[in-house]
Parts: structure tokens; C-alpha cells; sequence
């Protein structure tokens, strides 16, 4: 399987690249893009010649747009696993999946997709429980709240449709019912942790999810462009390279 990684010179970028270097489910980087300049990086997909079978992108949402414009021009089926999209970019993201296999995900962890699963459950079985996400990262991350907490925002709301989130709380009014509280910390070299809260009063479940390092992400990402590989123009998501 023929790589093109963009993001190359990134934190992610360089976990992709190092699983490559070992092999991982037979990948292969053909091609680095990052607008930081360094030995065989391309500033752009534009620039990058080598022949691919997909592309993997770790880099910053306001490039996603132009890297699939140029994924499309390419027939490269796509997967964006970038965060931090406007509505505006996710519904680019969207038109562009009508010609193209793109796999789209802020989270490409089995681990939380399956927590995705849990809180969808624990949500429609406590029907009436207040709910609260807690996500904490590392100081230098650029979006808040993660792209994460909102997916798992939507996975609440899929069994409690009747919820909105609210980021952050302030003020001297009380907690409103429909409401799901979402709360970034940004503190030191943070992987990324996840903490669901249900409260029915009497009781709280707590689902949580703690990352320990970023290769579970990078892992996740090459398998999602393996799954990719020969699939219909669609938009995928970890659910979908998960099955069921
Ligand atoms: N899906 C997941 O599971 C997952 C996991 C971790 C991080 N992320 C997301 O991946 C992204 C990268 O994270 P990171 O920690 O590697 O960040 P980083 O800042 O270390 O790396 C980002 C890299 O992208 C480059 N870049 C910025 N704009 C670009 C553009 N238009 N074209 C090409 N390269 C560009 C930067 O120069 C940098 O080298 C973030 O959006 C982060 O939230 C997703």
C-alpha cells in the first residue's frame, strides 16, 4: 500500500512515517507533503509526483479543502484525519466524497470507536441522566474542544436527540436540561483522555478513554486507508472500518 502522507513533519506525520519505516500492514510512504520545508517534503499535493494508492492526512484543517481538490484531479481515495473542520469545510468534505472515497474521522483510535458505542447506549438506557464531557490534551493542541468530545457529543445525541452541546460554563444561571457540557483542559504532553459523565441523581456512570501515546492514532489511520483502498466514492468513518 502506497502512501502519501500529509502533515509529514507534524507530531502525527512522523508516527505514520515511522510505522511505514516498520512495515505496518504492509505500508509504504511514497510521499511526504507539509508546508514546514525539509528534505524530500513537497509543500503541496500538487507538488508531490509519486504515484499512490492513497493518501493519509495529519496536518491543519484549513488545507483539507484544496488537498481533496487535488485527491480528486488524482482519483486518490482520501483519509482526513485532521480536526478542527468549520460546518462550512465538513460540508467540502462532504461534496468532495460524492467522487471520492474519503475516510473522515477526528478520532481514529478502536478505543474510542468503540466508546462512541457505549455512550450511544449508556444514553438511550439512562434516558433522563444529566451528561458531561471532560477532554484533556496537551497544551499545544489548537482546537477546543477536541474534535473527539464533539463526535462523541453526536453519538449521545443519535440515542438523546432532544440534547445540544454547550462548550465551557460560566455565569450564575443554573445548568440547563438539555444541555451536554463539554469542558477542554490544556495541560502539559496530555495524549488525549475522554471522560463521559451520566448522572441520573442518585447515580454516575463515568465511560473514559485515555490514550497513552499518538501510535494508536497513526495505527488506526493506516488501517482506515487500507479499508479505503478500492471502495465507491463514499464518506467512511472508524464505524465503518470497524463493521458492524
Ligand atoms: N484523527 C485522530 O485520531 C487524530 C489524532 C491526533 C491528532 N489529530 C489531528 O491531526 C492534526 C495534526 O496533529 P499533530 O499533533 O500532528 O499537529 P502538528 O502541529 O504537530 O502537525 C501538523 C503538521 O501539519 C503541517 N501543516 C499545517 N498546515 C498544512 C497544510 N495546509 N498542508 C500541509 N501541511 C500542513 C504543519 O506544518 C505541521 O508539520 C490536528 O488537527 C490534530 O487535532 C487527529
Amino acid at each position: 500500500m502506497r502512501i502519501i502522507v500529509s502533515g509529514a513533519a507534524g507530531f502525527m506525520g512522523r508516527e505514520v512515517l515511522a510505522l511505514c519505516r516498520d512495515g505496518y500492514r504492509g505500508a509504504l510512504c511514497v510521499g511526504c507533503v507539509d508546508i514546514r520545508t525539509g528534505d524530500g517534503i513537497c509543500t503541496s499535493l500538487a507538488d508531490c509526483p509519486a504515484a499512490a494508492d492513497v493518501l493519509i492526512d495529519f496536518s491543519h484543517h484549513t488545507g483539507t479543502l484544496s488537498l481533496l481538490a487535488e485527491a480528486e484531479k488524482r482519483g486518490l481515495p482520501a483519509v482526513i484525519a485532521t480536526t478542527g473542520h468549520t460546518d462550512e469545510e465538513k460540508n467540502g468534505i462532504l461534496r468532495f466524497s460524492r467522487n471520492l472515497p474519503v475516510f473522515f474521522s477526528a478520532n481514529t483510535s478502536v478505543g474510542v470507536a468503540l466508546m462512541a458505542r457505549l455512550v450511544r447506549e449508556t444514553a438511550s438506557l439512562l434516558p433522563q441522566a444529566e451528561i458531561e464531557i471532560i477532554e484533556t490534551h496537551h497544551s499545544r493542541k489548537l482546537d477546543a474542544p477536541s474534535g473527539t468530545a464533539l463526535m462523541l457529543a453526536d453519538s449521545i445525541r443519535e440515542a438523546r436527540p432532544d440534547l445540544h452541546p454547550h462548550t465551557g460554563r460560566t455565569g450564575h444561571q443554573k445548568r440547563d436540561p438539555a444541555e451536554i457540557g463539554i469542558h477542554s483542559v490544556r495541560i502539559g504532553n496530555v495524549v488525549g483522555r475522554h471522560e463521559v459523565m451520566f448522572s441520573t441523581g442518585s447515580e454516575t456512570v463515568t465511560i473514559t478513554h485515555e490514550a497513552h501515546s499518538r501510535t494508536l492514532f497513526a495505527q488506526g489511520a493506516i488501517a482506515a486507508a487500507e479499508f479505503l483502498i478500492g471502495k465507491p466514492a463514499g464518506l467512511y468513518t472508524m464505524k465503518d472500518v470497524l463493521g458492524g
